[in-house]
């Protein structure tokens, strides 16, 4: 089997799982996070091949995305198993997909190949496309878009705080250069797009 016939044997993985996802992590998500990570590691030394695998497979065990996530982790590990790579490729794989979420943003993956994926990640969490996966996820989870009003007292769950709390931090905690350079332009959209959005909000309310 070539690193081709992997790669299409990962990619129907994943589309089983993730070709109907809602909330912005569905097949297209693995996809980018896969050719982002993949190219991410070209420019840092860290390989190409490990970082588009694990980007591919980072979601696929997240206990927010799936029902059962031990079964989740078996049928990954039956799954790498059962493909032609050698053990410390399997293992690197898997290291790689550790720690990526940024629900643990002060989680720093060990390996080169882990920065590499959750940078990817987080990338895919800013910009145009952070944006529209911000209120796709708000949508499903039947969030506010943003409101004034004070809800049961605390910080409002809309979809526009969630700017606030993470997706504004996300450009300080990139950890290779190339993310940090990719995650400028990135971040001035989600910059421009909150003043846009305050403006039309203050214009009529
Ligand atoms: P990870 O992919 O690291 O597990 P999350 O699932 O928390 O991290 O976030 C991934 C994406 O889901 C974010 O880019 C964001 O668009 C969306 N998201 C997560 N939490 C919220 C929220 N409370 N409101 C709106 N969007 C959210
Ligand atoms: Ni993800």
């Amino acid at each position: 089997m070539s690193q081709e016939e992997i790669r299409s044997s990962v990619k129907e993985y994943v589309a089983a799982i993730f070709q109907e996802e809602p909330t912005g992590h569905d097949y297209e998500h693995m996809k980018r996070v896969a050719n982002m990570a993949a190219y991410i590691a070209e420019h840092e030394g860290a390989d190409p091949f490990i970082c588009e695998m694990a980007g591919w497979l980072h979601d696929v065990t997240d206990g927010k995305l799936t029902d059962d996530e031990n079964q989740a982790k078996e049928n990954l590990h039956t799954f790498l198993y059962k493909l032609p790579l050698d053990t410390h490729a399997k293992n690197a794989i898997l290291a790689a997909m550790k720690d990526v979420s940024f629900k643990g943003k002060h989680i720093i993956p060990y390996t080169i190949e882990g920065k590499v994926v959750q940078d990817a990640d987080r990338l895919d969490a800013i910009g145009a496309i952070g944006i529209a996966r911000t209120f796709a996820f708000g949508g499903n989870k039947e969030q506010l878009l943003h409101t004034e009003v004070e809800q049961n007292g605390s910080e409002p769950g809309t979809s526009i705080q969630h700017f606030y709390d993470k997706l504004l931090h996300l450009k300080g905690y990139m950890n290779t250069p190339t993310a940090i350079s990719l995650a400028e332009e990135r971040h001035a959209i989600l910059e421009k797009f909150l003043q846009d959005f305050h403006t039309e909000w203050n214009s009529f309310s």
